[in-house]
C-alpha cells in the first residue's frame, strides 16, 4: 500500500470544545507523520472555496456558516494508506452512525457539526493539504 496524503481539520466545534489536543494526540497514535499544522479562522468566500465541490447542495450554507464560525485546525497527515485510514478513525459523517471509538462518534453533534474532515480520495488529499500549505514545504 502506497504512502498517502490526506487533510485532517478540526472543525470549529471541536477547536471550541477544547478537542484539538486530544484529536492531534490521536492522529499521532495512529501512526500518521504530520507534515505541517495550522490554526486559522477561514473567512466565508476560503470557506466556499474549499467546499465548492458541494455548492448547490440544500446543506451548502448551513456548511460555509459553520466552518468560518470560529478557527479551525488544518493538518497534512501522511502515512500508508492515509486517505482510508483517517476516514475509519474519524468514523461515519453522520456522529449518530459513527462506531465507538472514532473521533466523530466522542465529539460530533451532528451531521453537519460533525467535529472533523477527512479526504475522500487520494487525489483530494493533495488538493486539500495544497489549500492550507500552498508554498510551505510540507515535511
Ligand atoms: P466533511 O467530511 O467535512 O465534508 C463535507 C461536509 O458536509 C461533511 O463533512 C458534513 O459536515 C457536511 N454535510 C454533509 N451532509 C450534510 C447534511 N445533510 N447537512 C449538513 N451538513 C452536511
Amino acid at each position: 500500500m502506497a504512502v498517502q496524503r490526506t487533510l485532517c481539520i478540526i472543525k470549529p466545534d471541536a477547536v471550541a470544545k477544547g478537542a484539538s489536543g486530544t484529536i492531534v494526540e490521536r492522529i499521532l497514535r495512529e501512526n500518521f507523520r504530520v507534515l505541517g499544522l495550522r490554526q486559522v479562522r477561514l473567512s466565508r468566500a476560503q470557506a466556499e472555496g474549499f467546499y465548492a465541490v458541494h455548492r448547490g447542495r440544500a446543506f451548502f450554507e448551513e456548511l460555509v456558516t459553520f466552518m468560518s464560525r470560529g478557527p479551525i485546525v488544518a493538518v497534512a497527515l501522511e502515512r500508508e494508506d492515509a486517505v482510508r485510514h483517517w476516514r475509519e478513525v474519524i468514523g461515519a459523517t453522520d456522529p449518530a452512525k459513527a462506531a465507538e471509538g472514532t473521533i466523530r462518534k466522542a465529539f460530533g453533534s451532528n451531521v453537519g457539526e460533525n467535529a472533523v474532515h477527512g479526504s475522500d480520495s487520494e487525489e483530494n488529499g493533495q488538493i486539500e493539504c495544497a489549500f492550507f500549505f500552498a508554498g510551505m514545504d510540507l515535511l
